[in-house]
């Protein structure tokens, strides 16, 4: 009986981790999606070709600090504080990791 426990309990534990890991992988995949909402303006992969800025290769913490400003109106924009008062904090900061590995 207690073997068989010890059993029942290894296999919670194992879909336990599984269970926790999936959502990690959907969430990056949705951060993905939500990033791509951002180079219609600043360019494929964030790499802009026009008078935008380019948002591409500046680290996360660059991105994730200018985009939480924009969102609190201590930074001023035309746009961007519509377009980050979309996302919460969280949802920011994973954009913000996409966008700094591109
Ligand atoms: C409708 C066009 C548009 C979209 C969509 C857009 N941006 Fe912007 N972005 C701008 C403009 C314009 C600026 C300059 C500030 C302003 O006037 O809003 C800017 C500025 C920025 C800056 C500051 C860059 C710097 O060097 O100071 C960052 C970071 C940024 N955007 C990130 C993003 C992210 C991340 C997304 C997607 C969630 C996004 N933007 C979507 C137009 C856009």
């Amino acid at each position: 009986m207690i073997t068989q426990n010890k059993i029942l309990l290894a296999g919670m534990v194992i879909v336990g981790i599984a269970y926790v890991y999936q959502p990690a992988n959907a969430e990056t995949a949705s951060a993905a999606v939500l990033a791509n909402t951002c180079y219609s303006c600043h360019g494929t992969n964030g790499k802009s070709v026009g008078d935008m800025p380019t948002i591409a290769g500046k680290t996360k913490n660059f991105i994730v600090d200018k985009l939480k400003a924009f969102k609190s109106g201590a930074k001023s924009s035309t746009v961007m504080m519509r377009i980050t008062k979309g996302f919460s904090d969280s949802e920011l900061d994973a954009i913000s990791g996409i966008i700094a590995n591109k």
